[in-house]
């Protein structure tokens, strides 16, 4: 038997990089797993990946900028695969690039929305099953932005700094109640997020975040999505009861350790 076996995940980014890998890892691991972003043929490419592997999967169209989204989400993955024990909340948007003051208003907002509020969205909509059933894993995907802000991505450092706090407030709320929230800072992965950065002029993002992207790139510093999904598979499970509140960083000496856990 697998550690995830009877357990239902909900993925959100899902279509590519990460959150791609991390479906794949969770279902490896016995979970049916549903995944929502707004490609859906990519979604649907994974779902029969994993379908093919014998597990259940669910591809579900959604953009989280939309008001209705979490609640769309939560409905159709428990009438099609059961309660959500697992809400791995890693879809994120490093835009709008630039001075805070220059930026667009409404898509600092956006960003605000898409890797905030819907987490915190879907967190309230699972969270009291998962309390009756006294177990459940919310990892929130975040970044070492939350903590050292990234030059010219203000909306992404403020809302990962936003987004660590509500794991730690959780943490709190939740403490000896089974259910436990962690967050994750995955390193510097070779994702389309990489892509998009290092495609930004430096005049827009500043010449020290340029230089700095493409240097992870030149030197062949990029790991691969499948890591971090296994850091954070290994969250999903046991291990993640030993973490509530807190966040792992996958450089630490906790992060290597749960690697090396499996
Ligand atoms: N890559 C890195 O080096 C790195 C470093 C630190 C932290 N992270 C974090 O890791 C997580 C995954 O990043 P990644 O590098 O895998 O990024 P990515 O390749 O750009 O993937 C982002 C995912 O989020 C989804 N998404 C974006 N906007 C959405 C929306 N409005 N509604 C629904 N889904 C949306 C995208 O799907 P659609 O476009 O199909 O909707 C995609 O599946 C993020 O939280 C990111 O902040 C990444």
């Amino acid at each position: 038997m697998s550690q995830l076996d009877g357990r239902v995940a909900l993925v959100t980014g899902a279509s590519r990089g990460i959150g791609r890998a991390v479906a794949l890892e969770l279902a490896r691991r016995g979970a049916a797993v549903a995944m929502a972003a707004r490609s859906t043929a990519e979604l649907q490419a994974t779902a029969a990946q994993i379908e093919a592997q014998g597990r259940r999967a669910l591809a579900l169209a959604a953009d989280l900028d939309e008001a209705q989204a979490a609640e769309a989400l939560v409905r159709q993955t428990r009438e099609q695969l059961g309660p959500i024990s697992i809400l791995v909340n890693n879809a994120a948007i490093v835009g709008p690039f630039g001075a805070t003051w220059e930026v667009d208003r409404e898509e600092w907002e956006r960003a605000l929305r898409v890797n905030l509020v819907a987490p915190f969205r879907l967190a309230r909509l699972v969270i009291p099953e998962m309390l009756r059933t006294g177990w459940g894993r919310i990892i929130n995907v975040s970044s070492g932005a939350a903590r050292n802000p990234m030059e010219r991505a203000g909306a992404y450092s403020v809302s990962k700094a936003g987004l660590d706090m509500l794991t730690r407030q959780l943490g709190i709320e939740l403490a000896d109640s089974g259910v436990t929230a962690v967050s994750v800072y995955p390193g510097v992965v070779d994702t389309a997020m990489q892509t998009a950065i290092r495609s930004q002029p430096p005049e827009v993002i500043g010449p020290a975040m340029a230089q700095r992207f493409h240097d992870y790139h030149q030197r062949g510093l990029l790991q691969l999505p499948e890591r971090p999904a296994r850091l954070i598979a290994a969250l999903a499970g046991d291990a993640g009861a030993r973490f509530n509140g807190q966040i792992v960083d996958i450089r630490s000496p906790e992060g290597e350790a749960l690697l090396a856990e499996g």
